[in-house]
């Protein structure tokens, strides 16, 4: 029970919650939660050592949270956790003071204090909440969720299945190896793999499905640096229905695959086709989960399937280019850091700094761009690396043709693009949100070792 809090000022204007103390008072489209980040216990499997982690209100994943589409979410984030901390609503086309970036749109939340988020939710589908202060520590550790916004309801009666994967790396009592964090050889690498999967928080979970009818599957990939592929038994073709949230023209595949960051909503058909969830990423196969039908059925689920916007019209559009450099058996030689140009191997060595974007080491600080409200954007990024990368942009959506899918070439709207070593891509957004928009690799190890800069809208 939390008697006092000290609420640290937001300077969104007229958001403040200034009548304390918080008042319950229901509200039919506030959705009002409560999250408390502290230390806490899980069991990734019954009758096993329990590991130690830095939870959101003790939960592995943490607590659902969902609303209606043209809800306001109301959040009391409570920060009970031995450092700073702030929680990024990852795909939310938010208002910029409640994005939950530390020193761009907001102060850090210090332990024991509190911070009240409020902001409307204008798209439905899949999202997810997680740390943003050394999230490659916090993230890792535990302190995640998903944020699932639906059109009227539709989450509750109908087979609705949520498929939250992490990668974890875990000793024989399955504690964190909290060694590695930190460790340069991954950050200049592919960042931090785990050694064990889990869905919804477990190993290998029974996931409850209707018998019969139609089922949607959300698949959401926590996992701090591992790029994550399912398949369904051994080979089912499913319907992708919308990515990061936004709904898509539908298509065909039989791999979900899945950046650090990314979701894929699918369709099933026939539920009772259902058996097995596998994992492929590693070329062995894991079974990552199994599903259980009871006994009940739907017919036919609907489905948007209209993007939050068209793609727009390239005319006059603004090109910012972004060459993405670094890492291992990379060729960038030296970048700029805190206005000085270094070589690399001081950077990495002195500074733990790796990788760049234009020759940038960037933070929270570095400018990539300014951009006029309303203007259209094409971000021509150029990953000049060794290693894949998992491209987030804050605050907006992006069109891209998706070369994620094996043989098919599609075009998507989403807020994080899995890249391929070598690949260039064009993300096309219209920059409609006022505010300064964090643009950053999803390995959470590379955006903390310098993938990271801002674009500022205005
Ligand atoms: Cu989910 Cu800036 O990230
Ligand atoms: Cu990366």
């Amino acid at each position: 029970m939390i008697t006092r809090r000290k609420f640290i000022k937001n300077t969104g204007a007229g958001l403040f919650l200034s009548g304390l103390p918080y008042s319950s008072k229901a509200s039919n489209n506030i959705k009002k939660y409560e999250l408390t980040a502290k230390k806490a216990k899980h069991s990734f499997e019954k009758n096993q050592n329990k590991t130690d982690l830095w939870l959101f209100n003790d939960n592995c994943p943490g607590p659902l949270i969902t609303a209606n589409k043209n809800d306001v979410i109301e959040i009391i984030f409570n920060n009970q956790l031995d450092e700073p901390s702030a929680v990024h609503w990852h795909g939310i086309r938010n208002i910029n003071s409640m994005d939950g970036v530390p020193v761009l749109s907001q102060p850090l939340v210090e332990p024991g204090e509190s911070f009240v988020y409020r902001f409307p939710v204008k798209d439905a589908g899949t999202f997810w909440y997680h740390a943003h202060n050394k999230a490659w520590e916090q993230v890792t550790r535990g302190l995640y969720g998903p944020l699932i916004v639906s059109d009227n309801d539709q989450l509750k009666e109908k087979n609705d299945i949520l498929v939250l994967a992490d990668d974890w790396l875990l000793n024989e009592n399955l504690q964190m190896d909290v060694s590695s964090l930190g460790n340069l050889h991954d950050w200049s690498h592919a960042g931090r793999y785990g050694n064990r999967l889990t869905i919804n928080g477990v190993f290998k979970p029974n996931i409850e499905v209707f018998s019969s009818g139609q089922a949607r599957l959300r698949f959401l990939n926590t996992a701090n640096a591992r790029v994550l592929k399912f398949m369904l038994n051994d080979d089912i073709y499913v319907r992708v229905i919308a990515s990061d949230g936004s709904p898509c023209n539908p298509f065909k595949t039989n791999k979900i695959v899945l950046g650090p960051g990314q979701r894929i909503d699918i369709l099933i058909d026939e539920t009772s086709k259902l058996k097995h969830l596998k994992e492929v990423s590693t070329g062995n196969v894991l079974v990552a989960a199994t599903f259980e039908p009871k006994n009940q059925s739907i017919s036919v689920l609907d489905f948007d399937k209209n993007p939050y916007y068209p793609f727009p019209s390239l005319n006059n559009a603004k090109v910012i280019n972004i060459h993405m450099q670094g890492g291992a058996m990379g060729n960038l030689k030296s970048a700029i850091f805190n206005g000085e140009r270094r070589d690399l191997r001081d950077l990495a060595l002195n500074e733990t700094k790796l990788w760049a974007f234009n020759e940038n080491v960037g933070d929270y600080n570095y400018k990539i761009g300014n951009l006029k409200l309303e203007e259209i954007v094409i971000l021509r990024c150029w990953n000049d690396t060794m290693w894949q990368h998992s491209m987030h942009l804050h605050g907006h959506h992006f069109w891209v043709t998706s070369k994620e899918f094996e043989d098919l070439e599609i075009n998507l709207l989403r807020d994080t693009y899995l890249m391929q070593p070598g690949e260039k891509a064009d993300l096309i957004f219209i920059a409609n949100n006022p505010g300064k928009w964090l643009f950053h690799c999803h390995m959470l190890e590379h955006n903390a070792s310098g993938m990271i800069g801002y674009l500022s809208v205005n």
